[in-house]
C-alpha cells in the first residue's frame, strides 16, 4: 500500500475509519507495525521505561529518543511516523521547541511531533512548530511527563470542572493548528463531549473508550514484554515476556547441560586438513 499522509488520515477520520496507532522504538517493533499496516506509529517516550529503563519518561533526552527515532524510522515504510518530544526539550520558549521538533525532523526521519499538555504554554508550544513547518499532534488528560502533579498514573476528568478543562485544551490544540490530538486516561463520557467539538483534529484514545477516531497502544503493554499487570485499559495480545524468559532460560539449560551445541550447529573441515592440524 502507499505510504499514508496527514490528508488521507483526515479522510479517514471523515469517513469514519478507525486509525490504528502502535508505539514503537526500534526496528523490529517498526517492522511488526509495518507488518500490522498501522496507520500511525509513535516513537513514544513511553520508551524511556519500555527500552531503556527508566521509572518514569521524565529522565529521557533528545538524543535518547532521537536514537529510538532513527531505529524505528529504519523499519517503516507506510505509517505516518510521530516522534514525542522529551520532557524538557520544548517548554522553555517556542525557540526551543522549534529547534527540537526539526531535529526529530531532520535527524531522525520523523513526520510529525508530539508534544504534552493543553494549557497556554503548550498551545503556544504547538502553534509555533506548526508554523515552523512541522506537524503536531498534542496529547492530554493522564499527560506522564507530569504524572505527579496529576497525582500519579491515574484517570483525569473525573470532575465536571476537570472534565470542562480537557475539553477546552482540545479546543485550543485543534484551533492551534494541531492535526491530531491523544486524549489518555479520561471517562467515555469526557472523550464523547470532547468529539462534539473535534471537527479538524483526529483524536486517537488510549484509555479514553471507544469514541475516539482511533486507538494507540503501547507496544510492550500489548505484547505483554513487561513486569506486572499495567493500566486498566491496556489489553494484551501475547505474553512475550514469558516467551522470551522461556527461550533464554531453555538455552540456559542447554549450555549448562552440554546439550547444545549440537552436532547440527557445528561447522566440519576435510579430513586432510584435520590430519595436517594434528602434524
Ligand atoms: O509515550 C507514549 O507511548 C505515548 C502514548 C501512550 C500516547 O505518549
Ligand atoms: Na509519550
Amino acid at each position: 500500500r502507499a505510504p499514508l499522509t496527514l490528508p488521507a488520515l483526515r479522510a479517514m477520520k471523515a469517513a469514519g475509519e478507525p486509525v490504528v496507532m502502535v508505539t514503537a522504538y526500534d526496528h523490529p517493533s517498526a517492522l511488526a507495525a509495518e507488518h500490522a499496516q498501522a496507520d500511525v506509529v509513535l516513537v513514544g517516550d513511553s520508551g524511556a521505561m519500555t527500552v531503556l529503563g527508566y521509572d518514569s519518561t521524565v529522565p529521557a533526552t533528545t538524543d535518547e529518543m532521537l536514537m529510538l527515532t532513527r531505529a524505528t524510522r529504519r523499519g517503516l515504510r507506510t505509517p505516518v511516523l510521530v516522534a514525542d518530544l522529551p520532557f524538557g526539550s520544548y517548554e522553555v520558549s517556542d525557540e526551543q521547541a522549534v529547534a527540537t521538533a526539526m531535529r526529530f525532523v531532520k535527524e531522525g526521519g520523523a513526520h510529525a511531533v508530539k508534544l504534552e499538555r493543553g494549557e497556554p504554554t503548550s498551545v503556544a508550544r504547538a502553534a509555533a512548530i506548526v508554523a515552523a513547518g512541522i506537524p503536531v499532534m498534542g496529547h492530554i488528560g493522564l499527560t506522564p511527563q507530569t504524572a505527579t502533579a496529576l497525582g500519579g498514573y491515574r484517570a483525569q476528568g473525573r470532575t465536571g470542572a476537570d472534565a470542562a478543562k480537557i475539553v477546552d485544551q482540545a479546543v485550543a490544540l485543534q484551533d492551534a493548528g494541531c492535526f491530531a490530538i491523544v486524549l489518555e486516561c479520561i471517562p467515555s463520557p469526557v472523550t464523547e463531549a470532547v468529539m462534539e467539538r473535534m471537527d479538524r483534529a483526529v483524536v486517537i484514545g488510549i484509555g479514553a473508550g471507544p469514541a475516539t477516531d482511533g486507538q494507540v497502544l503501547v507496544f510492550h503493554d500489548l505484547l505483554g514484554i513487561r513486569e506486572g499487570k499495567g493500566a486498566k485499559f491496556v489489553k494484551r495480545y501475547a505474553d512475550l515476556q514469558d516467551a522470551m524468559d522461556a527461550g533464554v532460560a531453555a538455552y540456559a539449560a542447554d549450555v549448562r547441560s552440554r546439550t547444545y551445541p549440537a552436532p547440527e550447529h557445528e561447522y566440519g573441515m576435510p579430513e586432510d586438513q584435520v590430519a595436517a592440524l594434528r602434524e
